[in-house]
C-alpha cells in the first residue's frame, strides 16, 4: 500500500493536531505587491484554501477551521465586501460535490443570519447535504466574532432559562458549534501576531504558529511545517 504523508508523520512519532484553525491573512498585500486590486488577492486566497483543505485531509487533521470573514470585515470598502460574498457563494456551491465524494463535512460558525439571504440558504444546504459525513470537518467562520459568539451564547442561555451563574459546560452548549474540539493549533499568516477576535473562548489552550508567508502563497509544505512545530510543543494546560 502506498505510504501517505500521515503514515510518515505517525511513523516519526509526530502528534497530529485534531483541530487546526487558520487566520488567513495577507491577501491584500499579496495583490498590492503585484499591482492588482485587493480582490485578486482574495481569488488567489481561494486557491490556497483548496490546497490547504486537501493537505489537511492527507495529513489526517480531523477538523480544519478557516477565518474567512469576521464581524468587523463589513467595514471594508463595499466592492471588496461584495466581491468576498461572491467568492463565498461560488466556493461553497462548487465544493459540495467534491466534499461529498471525499466524505468531508462542511459547517459554518458565525452570525449566519446577518449574511445575504441567498448565502444563508447556500450555507444551510451545504451543511445539510454533508451532515452525515465522517471525514474531514471543514469549518468556515463567516461573519464570525469571538466576542459576539460569547454574547450570543450568554443571551441564548438566559433566554433558555439556564440557571445563573453559568458554568463552563453550560456556556459551551450555546457556542455556535459546541461539539467541535477546541483548536489545538492556530496558524496566522502574513507576519501579524494577533488573534483578531477569533475563537476567543476555544483558544484558551491553543498553540500558536505564525508565518511570514502571505495567505495566497500558503501551501501543503507550510501546513506540514506548522505541524512539525506543533509536535515539538509541550502542552501543560496550566499544570507543571
Ligand atoms: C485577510 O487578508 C483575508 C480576508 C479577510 C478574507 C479571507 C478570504 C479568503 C481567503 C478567500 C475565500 C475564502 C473561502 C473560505 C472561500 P487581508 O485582505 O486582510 O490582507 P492584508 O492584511 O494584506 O490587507
Amino acid at each position: 500500500m502506498q505510504e501517505t504523508p500521515m503514515d510518515r508523520r505517525e511513523a516519526s512519532g509526530n502528534k497530529i493536531p485534531s483541530h487546526v484553525a487558520i487566520i488567513m491573512d495577507g491577501n491584500g498585500r499579496w495583490a498590492k505587491r503585484r499591482g492588482f486590486p485587493r480582490l485578486v488577492g482574495h481569488h488567489a486566497g481561494v486557491r490556497a484554501v483548496e490546497r490547504t483543505v486537501r493537505a489537511a485531509n492527507d495529513l489526517g487533521i480531523r477538523t480544519l477551521s478557516l477565518y474567512a470573514f469576521s464581524s468587523e470585515n463589513w467595514k471594508r470598502p463595499e466592492n471588496e465586501v461584495t466581491g468576498l460574498m461572491g467568492l463565498f457563494r461560488l466556493y461553497i456551491r462548487s465544493k459540495i460535490d467534491a466534499l461529498l465524494a471525499e466524505g468531508a463535512r462542511i459547517r459554518f460558525a458565525g452570525k449566519i443570519d446577518g449574511l445575504p439571504a441567498d448565502i444563508q440558504q447556500i450555507v444551510r444546504d451545504a451543511e445539510q447535504r454533508t451532515a452525515g459525513q465522517k471525514g474531514l470537518q471543514l469549518v468556515i467562520c463567516l461573519n464570525y466574532g469571538g466576542r459576539q459568539e460569547l454574547l450570543d451564547a450568554m443571551n441564548r442561555a438566559a433566554a433558555a432559562g439556564e440557571a445563573f451563574p453559568l458554568d463552563e459546560e453550560t456556556l459551551r452548549k450555546y457556542l455556535y458549534l459546541p461539539d467541535i474540539p477546541d483548536p489545538d493549533l492556530i496558524i496566522r499568516t502574513s507576519g501579524e501576531m494577533r488573534l483578531s477576535n477569533f475563537w476567543l473562548w476555544q483558544s484558551a489552550y491553543s498553540e500558536f504558529y505564525f508565518t511570514d508567508k502571505l495567505w495566497p502563497d500558503f501551501g501543503p509544505e507550510d501546513l506540514a511545517q506548522a505541524l512539525e512545530a506543533y509536535s515539538g510543543r509541550e502542552r501543560r494546560y496550566g499544570s507543571v
